[in-house]
């Protein structure tokens, strides 16, 4: 019995190392920004599903949809540095969190990144019950920095804060829906979150006000090519 037991923790511990050493920062390659289906027929296939495979995204598909949630442009005809979506006052107040099976990540817009935020499976910490959401590969986690409206050159009371950011993840929320729909992948946007348990998970401060989550993934219930 001894012997079960101390087999039992060492593998235990030995599991512990091994699945948040695998975790680490992700640099992901350069999205597409041409090509793909036609945005009409994304548009008419959207839909919601709450069935999916846990078959981990390919880098591919995880750069494309993090760049429809929240990525970076740049438009040659104006020579414009922009971003995929709108934000109120060209604030860009929300920030996305990827929740996956190895742990919990913050994209960085800038170097088209995520960075570790922590390791182990968090998933459920993203949902108030549904099932899917522990098995589906990619839960992301749209975030307000209440701070960011610091920048504002003039006071926005915090109502309107709140309307802005939401307006925002909606618009986030809807590119990546195409993005998975141009992908082949399913997706569901949902309000029903664990907040206390999520912002423990994530390490959010007091400043961090979360708004909406999002699952991505191979899912039955989408037709393929
Ligand atoms: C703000 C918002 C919150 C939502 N929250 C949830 C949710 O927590 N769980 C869920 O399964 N679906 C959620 N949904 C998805 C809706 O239930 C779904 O869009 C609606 O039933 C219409 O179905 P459709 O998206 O397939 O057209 C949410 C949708 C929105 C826009």
């Amino acid at each position: 019995m001894k012997k079960f037991l101390r087999n039992a923790i060492l593998a235990g511990v030995i599991l512990m190392f091994t699945s948040s050493a695998s975790a680490a920062d992700i640099s992901l390659p350069q999205p597409k920004t041409s090509g793909g289906k036609v945005l009409f027929e994304v548009l008419h296939y959207r839909k919601s599903v709450r069935e999916f495979y846990d078959t981990a995204l390919t880098r591919e598909q995880l750069s494309q949809i993090l760049w429809a949630a929240n990525g970076t442009t740049y438009d040659k005809y104006s020579d414009r540095k922009g971003h995929v979506n709108p934000a109120a006052m060209g604030i860009y107040a929300v920030d996305v969190y990827a929740v996956m099976a190895d742990g919990i990540y913050l994209y960085q817009p800038d170097k088209h990144a995520l960075k570790l935020i922590a390791a182990g499976d968090f998933r459920a910490t993203t949902t108030l019950g549904q099932d899917f959401v522990k098995v589906a590969p990619l839960n992301l986690v749209y975030v307000e920095n209440v701070s960011a409206w610091e920048k504002s050159p003039r006071p926005i009371n915090r109502e309107h804060q709140i309307a802005f950011a939401n307006v925002a993840a909606g618009t986030m929320a809807q590119s990546v829906a195409l993005a998975a729909g141009a992908e082949d992948l399913g997706n569901c946007v949902r309000a029903s979150i664990d907040i206390k348990a999520f912002k423990r998970a994530a390490k959010l401060s007091s400043k961090q006000n979360v708004l909406l989550a999002q699952t991505v993934g191979d899912s039955p219930l989408v037709a393929k090519g």
